[in-house]
Order: C-alpha cells, then structure tokens, then sequence
C-alpha cells in the first residue's frame, strides 16, 4: 500500500508531524508512508481568471496517486487549523481527489484529549460532498500530552499507545483493501449496466 500522510499544521514544530514519521518508520515493512506539508498552499481563494497555485496541483496528484491517505490533525479552538481547512477547500474547489479515497484520522494535542474534538470536526467535513471521501468508521487514535510522548530519536514512548495504532494501521490497511475492490465492482456494474431504454 501507497499511503499519502498530511501533516495538518504549517508549525515548524509539531508533534502530529512527529507521528506521522513515527508511523512512516514503525510501519515501513507494511506500507509506503509518504510525508506531505501543506505550509506552502496558499490560503484558498475562489479563482477569476489565475490559474491553479502549483502546491494545490501537487497535492491533488499526490492524493490521486495514492491508496489512501493518513492525516495528522492539530487541535485550535476546538477546530481543525485553519491551514488545514484550506488546503481541504483547494482539493474539494479543484481536483476533488479525496472523493472516494480511503482515510484514516489521528491526531496529537498537548492537553489531556489527543485532539477529539478537531477529529470530529475532520470527519464531519471529510463526509461533504465536494470531498466525500471514504473516512475509516469507528476508529480514532488519540495521543495526548504528545509534548512528552516521544523520545529522542522520535519513537512513541507509551506501549498501550503503540498497540493501538497498530490495530488501528492494520484495520486501515484492510479498510483500504476492501474500499479499492468495493469501488472496483461498482464500476463493473455500471459499466455493465444497461438503461431501460437499451434493453
Ligand atoms: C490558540 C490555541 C488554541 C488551542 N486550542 C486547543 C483546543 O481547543 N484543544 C486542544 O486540545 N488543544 C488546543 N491547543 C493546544 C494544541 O493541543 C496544540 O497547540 C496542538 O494540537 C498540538 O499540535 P502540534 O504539536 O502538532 O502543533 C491550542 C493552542 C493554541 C495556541
């Protein structure tokens, strides 16, 4: 599996960053994780006549090119960051490339709540319909007090913690298995498919 991890802040320090290339290591004999940073997207504008902003095209081809996604979000206010959001709006105004695509939701916050709250708000935004990507149901990795959650060379410090996201990586590879076949059969059957009209 090809998966596409979105680091969700423009921080230079942050520590949802420092999981995604934690997952990238621990899980490199299971998946190719590649690192994408959204810091260079400009915030979203509805276009007149300017063309695409090149960083919005390369994020599109990545997600397209990809069997899935992982996304890493940060909490503010309860939220999503707001760059975060933006880079969202991008795909869903031009590409569309999450339509479809397999997701998988984590996050890190410094409080107690391992950014619940923003992760609800991902989900909820993920499901509209510009974007209506496939998200990995009943699942969510949660890491609190991330501040101190890694140790020098960048490894999760917590077993309880690796033991989760490792049933939950396995699930997503699964998810994304039977999300690829379930989409391949409904295009067979549209293809096949015959109007009233043709019959
Ligand atoms: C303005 C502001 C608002 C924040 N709001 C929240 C919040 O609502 N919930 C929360 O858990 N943490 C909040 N935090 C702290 C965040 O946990 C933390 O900045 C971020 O999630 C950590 O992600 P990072 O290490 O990847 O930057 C806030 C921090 C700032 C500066």
């Amino acid at each position: 599996m090809k998966y596409l991890a979105i680091v969700g802040t423009n921080a230079d320090v942050s520590t949802n960053r420092m999981l995604l290339q934690f997952m990238q290591k621990h899980f490199a004999s299971d998946a190719e994780i590649e690192l994408f940073e959204i810091k260079a997207l400009p915030a979203f504008y509805e276009l007149d006549d300017e063309s695409i902003p090149e960083s919005v095209v390369a994020i599109s081809e990545k997600i397209l090119k990809a069997d899935g996604v992982i996304m890493a979000t940060p909490e503010y206010d309860h939220a999503i960051p707001a760059v975060l959001k933006s880079a969202l709006e991008w795909i869903s105004y031009t590409s569309q490339a999450l339509t479809d695509k397999p997701v998988l939701i984590v996050g890190a916050s410094h409080g107690m709540l391992g950014s619940s709250r923003a992760q609800a708000h991902l989900r909820q935004i993920l499901d509209s319909p510009e974007l209506a990507a496939r998200i990995m149901p009943s699942s969510e990795f949660l890491l609190g007090k991330s501040q101190e959650a890694f140790d020098y060379a960048g490894k999760l410090k917590y077993p309880e913690k690796i033991a989760e996201l490792n049933e939950v990586f396995r699930e997503f590879i699964l998810f994304t298995e039977m999300t690829i076949k379930l989409l391949e059969e409904k295009a067979a059957v549209k293809k096949d498919k015959k109007f009233t009209w043709e019959a």
